[in-house]
């Protein structure tokens, strides 16, 4: 599907960023709904389509670690080894923001989450604008996260300005994000990179202090939420006998179970790769919702790898 405002020139996004509007760009984790860090008019927009709480800050992506110093009042040792290992990459570092960061930007707080994303039309983009772009997922407030410009589309429609084609996200899981403050580093939100492999990078263990991470903005309790009833169970079977009058459709991990073939099954993972799943679950997680479902029963993944990361998210999906 191709519509007027759906391509694959950068020149126009970028002039379109320029005059203040919003383009939805492709990462490598999620699609964003970008505007120039610089525009009030565009963050203003950026809050509007999606319905987001301003309470809820918006991070910022850059193309380069100098551009990303020059948001910030310092980038302590710990955040540049982090910097060096993962950036282009989907890790979003929280620092001590300066002035050149606007607090309608970042909720009043006094750090801004930064990261270069690894998709290379992105990447031209920021470089042939010079502008800092800040953008959260490219969904309605609550909603699934978009991995195609056909599922912005869909969701957003004509309510931005242009959408930036770059093919299917590979991720397909958003950011890990950390928040970094002098050689401390704190996990916010588990995401496409694991605690481990931050952890090696660092050479000693983050910070996972619970009370202090639910107090962050944007740390909500339901998001990534299909409209269709999302059950989340280890027990896949009991579910599905206690729902004998359901439309059901299952969202299992790697399994296929013995079920009638009129019930609907997608495996994220035939293999049992958690990146493979964690690339497939927002995209399975939008075809079910498009089906006519009275319940997406989602299977926990195993806790290796990306599985807690996923889990997570269908926690969240499955608040109503
Ligand atoms: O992979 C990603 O991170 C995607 C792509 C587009 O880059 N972006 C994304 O943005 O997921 P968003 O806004 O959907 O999620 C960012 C989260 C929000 O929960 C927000 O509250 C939190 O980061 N956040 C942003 N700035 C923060 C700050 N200064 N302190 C604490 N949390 C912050
Ligand atoms: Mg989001």
């Amino acid at each position: 599907m191709s519509t007027s405002h759906t391509g694959r020139s950068v020149k126009k996004a970028a002039a379109i960023l320029q005059a203040g509007g919003v383009v939805a760009i492709p990462t490598e984790t999620v699609y964003g709904l970008a505007g120039n860090i610089y525009s009030k008019k565009a963050i203003s927009k950026i809050y509007s389509t999606k319905k987001r709480p301003r309470s809820n800050p918006l991070i910022v992506h850059v193309a380069s670690v100098d551009m990303a110093k020059q948001l910030v009042t310092s980038f302590p040792m710990a955040a540049m080894k982090l910097a060096r290992k993962f950036w282009p990459g989907p890790l979003t570092i929280i620092l001590p923001k300066n002035k050149n960061v606007g607090d309608w930007l970042t909720a009043d707080e006094n750090t801004v989450g930064i990261r270069i994303p690894n998709h290379p039309l992105t990447l031209r983009l920021i470089e042939v604008t010079g502008l800092p772009l800040a953008a959260p997922s490219a969904n309605p407030f609550t909603y699934i996260s978009p991995v195609t410009a056909q599922q912005v589309e869909k969701m957003l429609g004509s309510k931005v300005d242009y959408i930036l084609d770059g093919g299917r996200s590979r991720k397909g899981i958003e950011s890990t994000i950390v928040e970094v403050r002098g050689n401390a580093v704190r996990l916010l939100r588990s995401g496409a990179i694991t605690d481990l492999q931050i952890e090696k990078a660092l050479g000693h263990p983050l910070q996972r202090n619970k009370s202090v991470k639910t107090a962050y903005p944007g740390m909500f309790k339901k998001h990534y939420s299909p409209h269709t009833p999302l059950i989340l169970t280890s027990d896949v079977i009991s579910i599905v006998n206690k729902c004998k009058n359901k439309k059901i459709a299952i969202l299992s991990f790697q399994k296929k179970y013995a079920l009638p073939i009129t019930i609907m099954q997608i495996q994220l993972s035939k293999k049992g790769d958690t990146e493979e799943a964690a690339s497939n679950l927002y995209d399975s997680l939008h075809r079910l919702d498009q089906g006519d479902y009275d319940l997406i029963v989602a299977e926990k993944a195993p806790v290796y790898g990306l599985g807690k990361a996923i889990n997570e998210r269908l926690q969240k999906a499955a608040v109503k």
